[in-house]
């Protein structure tokens, strides 16, 4: 249909990037049926994209916004089976950047020269939608060879310079797909990681492009490769990825795992990006994190909670060999009073492993924990402020430790 319209206003239209690119995995990979044709549509115009754009939407009945300042605008249309379709509408450009990883300014194009200044070949092809030519691959840059080798290539030199979040998206397709960054491709990547350029990238951008990444199905396998090209060192000043860093990150998703399987919700509000960063930033002096959390728009409690959690750490295992105070469901509820989820499940990652179960034991039992008396309760008996509640404390420490059973309560006051 959008080729249709582009015949009725006499535009040519392409789908293009990873549209194109997931549909030819698609067709490759047939056999195991394992990949889907994805539902983002990006969809360029030679010629007037916010025009087209209203067109289309005014004849799908869809909804319309428009982006003026990047000549873009998005449609989104519910399809036969009620999915929501969104179809990003631009105008074929050449992006110039006038300061590195500035966004770019847009000067009208033609399809080549759209696809020219795109991140990388994988992503550098087009489908024409013209009724007519239907269907016709757009391929001048020999992407369709490099998506069947597995090859992450970029198309001009100045790539990595001009938007270094590519590097970050360089990564992240690599690692989704099996493939590998090419040699002349690695290496202009690694020139711009060294010479500072993902610095110059707002906290923001690099933020997104670190999200996605963690949202892919095996993130470890991309933070691995960042920590080895430097990558983490240069987005976060003074974290040197190092083995023992890499063990806690892998454990962390262990622990993530577990508790989705057995304590879903302790990940109430947690945000994986947080509790990456937890693991990353542990060793990373105060100085540092406090530029890091205000880069990259962390909460305002993040590095006081990160200490927080340092100092039970270290606190337990010092205690780690009188058995009998550890061992003690009650001795967690001291220890972890007050925290957040996110701090409960960074402390899981930092516990030894012998401690681990009880750790779980205790958070399965503290969520169900309800007492059977209440603060009025005891104000009804006497008991005062501060009073009700350690008194309160004092019972649900024994209800922990199974020295008094759930209703024996009352006996206590
Ligand atoms: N693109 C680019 N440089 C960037 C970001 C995007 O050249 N820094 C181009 C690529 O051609 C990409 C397209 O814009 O294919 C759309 O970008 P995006 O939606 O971010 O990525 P997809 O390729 O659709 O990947 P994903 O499957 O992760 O959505």
């Amino acid at each position: 249909l959008i080729g249709l319209y582009g015949n009725e206003l006499g535009l040519n239209v392409y789908v293009v990037g990873g549209f194109v690119r997931d549909l030819l995995l698609a067709i490759n990979s047939k056999s195991n049926g394992t990949k889907s044709i994805p539902y983002d549509i990006d969809v360029v115009v030679e010629g007037d994209g916010l025009l087209f754009g209203k067109y289309v939407a005014k004849q799908l009945r869809a909804k319309y916004i428009e982006h003026p300042k990047f000549h873009t605008c998005s449609i989104f249309y519910r399809n036969g089976e009620n999915k929501i379709i969104r179809i990003d509408i631009a105008t074929a450009r050449t992006e110039y950047y006038e300061e590195a990883g500035e966004l770019p300014k847009v000067e009208l194009s033609t399809i080549k020269k759209d696809l020219y200044r795109r991140d990388f070949s994988i992503n550098a092809m087009a489908i024409k939608l013209n009724s007519g030519s239907f269907g016709i691959l757009m391929d001048f840059f020999n992407c369709k060879k490099d998506l069947e080798e597995g090859k992450i290539r970029i198309l001009y030199p100045l790539s990595f310079i001009e938007d270094p979040t590519r590097i970050l998206r360089a990564i992240r397709f690599e690692q989704r797909f099996g493939f590998e960054i090419e040699p002349n491709t690695l290496t202009k990547l690694e020139e711009a990681v060294e010479k500072g350029y993902l610095e110059k990238v707002t906290g923001m951008r690099i933020r997104e492009e670190l999200e996605k990444i963690l949202e892919e199905p095996e993130p470890m396998k991309a933070v691995k490769r960042m920590g080895k090209l430097k990558i983490i060192f240069h987005l976060f000043e003074k974290t040197y990825y190092s083995p023992t860093l890499e063990k806690d990150l892998e454990k962390l998703f262990d622990v993530k795992g577990y508790f989705k399987a057995n304590l879903p919700s302790y990940l109430n509000k947690v945000r994986l990006f947080h509790l990456v960063l937890d693991v990353l930033l542990q060793y990373t002096p105060e100085e540092s994190l406090k530029k890091i959390s205000e880069r990259y728009g962390l909460p305002k409690d993040f590095i006081k909670n990160l200490m927080q959690v340092k100092k039970v750490y270290s606190e337990i295992s010092k205690d780690l060999n009188d058995k009998e105070k550890i061992l003690k469901l009650s001795y967690f509820y001291e220890k972890t009073n007050g925290f957040q989820n996110e701090q409960l499940i960074f402390l899981a990652v930092k516990l030894p492993e012998e401690l681990l179960e009880k750790y779980y034991e205790y958070l399965r039992k503290i969520e169900k924990l309800k007492l059977s008396i209440t603060g009025k309760d005891l104000l009804k008996k006497g008991y005062e402020g501060v009073q009700i509640k350690a008194k309160l404390e004092e019972i649900k420490k024994k209800l922990l430790n199974g020295e008094i059973q759930p209703g024996e309560e009352k006996n206590l006051i």
